[in-house]
């Protein structure tokens, strides 16, 4: 009976201590403080640090022309992420950090009705671009939103896929806006991100706008994003999939 007991004991704390490791994200991953500032950092940078990599400086509206430049079809091969995101037609997708909505008008023509693009961006120079170019085209499913630099402005549970391309990395708040990310995902939902690889000193990009596979993950492990896959197929960039822990 004794032996039994302490049987039982154990097999009860085993059990418990499991459930404490394996929920996620276990606020203990959470760094504290969340952000660090240094005075001596990358000068493309801002002094502030998360997780061990500096933050980027944002890319103002002046960067317009370089993300429309024409190469960028055979620099960044756009056309090879549109095919691994593989669009059904109904899905609500996000392009997060959308700038002059690069993305965005190359995934509209692959929705359809019941589907729609979400553009969303911090400045309003980047969403009044969008706006005309999808009046201009005659694009009924691209709409803006507006968000703020802790708060993508999405309701919880409402879309299929958010997309960022070439914008983590100058999130000034990437805990709060990934959290919220993760909260706006619906069931089964995804977030893909397409990052230059800071493996390759060869890729002909500042240092602070490049990540790695395994500091990305490191910081997706916070917000209770899991590796889903990630594709190398493109010249430059990681394609990242996430999805939500459960
Ligand atoms: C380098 S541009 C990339 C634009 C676009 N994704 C592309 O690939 O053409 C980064 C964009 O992210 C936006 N951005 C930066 N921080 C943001 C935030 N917290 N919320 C929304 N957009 C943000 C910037 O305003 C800028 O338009």
């Amino acid at each position: 009976m004794q032996v039994s007991k302490s049987l039982r004991f154990f097999l009860i704390s085993s059990l418990v201590l499991i459930w404490i490791w394996t929920a996620a994200p276990s606020p203990a991953q959470v760094p504290q403080p969340l952000y660090v500032t240094h005075a001596i950092h990358d000068p493309n940078g801002t002094g502030k640090f998360y997780m061990g990599r500096e933050i980027a400086q944002v890319m103002g509206p002046g960067g317009i022309s370089w993300l429309d430049r024409p190469e960028r079809k055979t620099e960044e091969m756009p056309n090879i992420v549109l095919d691994a995101l593989n669009l059904k037609g109904n899905e609500v997708v996000v392009d997060f950090g959308a700038g002059s909505g690069y993305f965005s008008f190359l995934m509209a023509p692959k929705l359809n009705k019941g589907g729609k693009v979400l553009a969303v961006d911090l400045q309003d120079e980047m969403l009044s671009t969008i706006r005309q170019r999808a009046r201009a085209l005659k694009l009924s499913n691209v709409e803006v939103n507006k968000s703020s630099e802790t708060d993508p402005n999405l309701p919880p549970q409402s879309v299929d896929l958010v997309l960022l391309v070439d914008v983590y990395h100058e999130l000034s708040f990437p805990y709060e806006v990934m959290t919220k990310i993760r909260q706006a995902l619906k069931p089964g939902g995804q977030v893909v991100f397409v990052e230059y690889r800071k493996e390759d000193p060869n890729v002909p990009i500042k240092e602070v706008h490049k990540t790695t596979v395994k500091q990305l993950q490191k910081e997706m492990a916070v917000v209770g994003l899991v590796p889903a896959k990630v594709i190398e197929t493109l010249p430059l960039q990681h394609i990242e999939f996430f999805r939500k822990s459960e």
